[in-house]
């Protein structure tokens, strides 16, 4: 019998958590298999996605700089991979034909969804700050759950505002990013800001209810300085590491045909 490969394909690739990730749940659930961090450069991309369905790889990961590419080369789109404009999650047929989706939605959402179970998207807008890649999945992830007003904010003006028009949503300008906190039951950081080494996201959350829910993509470290403000506030808070395991799972389960639980001892052997 043929052992099933997967892999993560970045460029670099070496931080990648997922080889772990996807390690110790092939371990905890006894099946046969390996996930290897891949590392290719963007001229090779395409002839490697090619050739590892006759390798014997089942599927792949995509990180930076790929997701955009990768979307591009596949046979079959998700809806969702579309609407993001990225790919994260590649699935190979038995013919060869490369199936994408993103599954950064869905890893936001069960993020929340388990860490913060009181939250409902019908509690109110939500307030995403930055304008990137992870901001798109995210506008998506809660556009789809039903959040009834998104307003997005990033520091360059023109990203947010092609965003807003794409996806339907409110720009507000970075300098009046706090003007619509009493209004929100949701904060979301998409930026960068706040991971070691980066400055901190500043932005008073006084005006925010306590009944609110803040969240960060950002998980190095697990408590930024955003989500230790709106924990003193008694905000709910929900850290970013969580939707890193999260959106792991449904390529793990299409993989390798088990669908993997998220725990804290997966979180801490992904901490390790
Ligand atoms: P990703 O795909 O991970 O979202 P990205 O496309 O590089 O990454 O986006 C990073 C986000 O962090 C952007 O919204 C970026 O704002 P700009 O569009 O203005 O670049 C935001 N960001 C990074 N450094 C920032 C800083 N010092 N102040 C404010 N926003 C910052």
């Amino acid at each position: 019998m043929k052992i099933p490969l997967a892999g993560v394909i970045g460029c670099p690739v070496g931080h990648s958590r997922s080889p772990v990730l996807h390690g110790t749940w092939l371990r905890q659930l006894g099946l046969a298999g390996h996930y290897v961090p891949l590392h290719i450069e963007t001229d090779d991309l395409a002839d490697v996605l090619r050739a590892m369905p006759r390798m014997g790889f089942v599927g792949a990961n995509v990180t930076v700089p790929h997701k955009e590419a990768a979307l591009a080369l596949a046979d079959d789109v998700s809806e969702t991979a579309l609407r993001i404009g990225a790919a994260n999650t590649l699935s190979f047929g038995p013919d060869g034909r490369i199936h994408a989706d993103n599954t950064d939605a869905y890893g936001f959402i069960a993020n929340l969804h388990q860490n913060a179970p009181a939250w409902q998207p019908s509690h109110g807008p939500a307030l995403v700050l930055g304008a990137g890649g992870a901001a798109r999945a995210v506008i998506v992830a809660l556009q789809d759950a039903g959040v009834p007003e998104i307003y997005l904010t990033n520091r360059t003006a023109a990203r947010a505002q092609g965003l807003a028009t794409e996806f339907g949503v409110t720009a507000l300008p970075w300098e009046d990013r706090a003007h619509v906190l009493r209004d929100v039951a949701c904060v979301v950081n998409t930026t960068s800001l706040g991971m070691g080494g980066q400055p901190p996201l500043d932005i008073d959350l006084s005006a925010l209810p306590a009944s609110a829910l803040v969240t960060d993509i950002v998980y190095t470290p697990l408590e930024t300085p955003l989500l230790a403000q709106a924990q003193a506030k008694g905000c709910t808070v929900v850290d970013g590491l969580g939707m890193l395991l999260h959106q792991a799972v449904p390529g793990f389960e299409r993989w390798f045909g088990t669908r993997p639980q998220v725990t804290d001892a997966l979180r801490m052997a992904v901490l390790a």
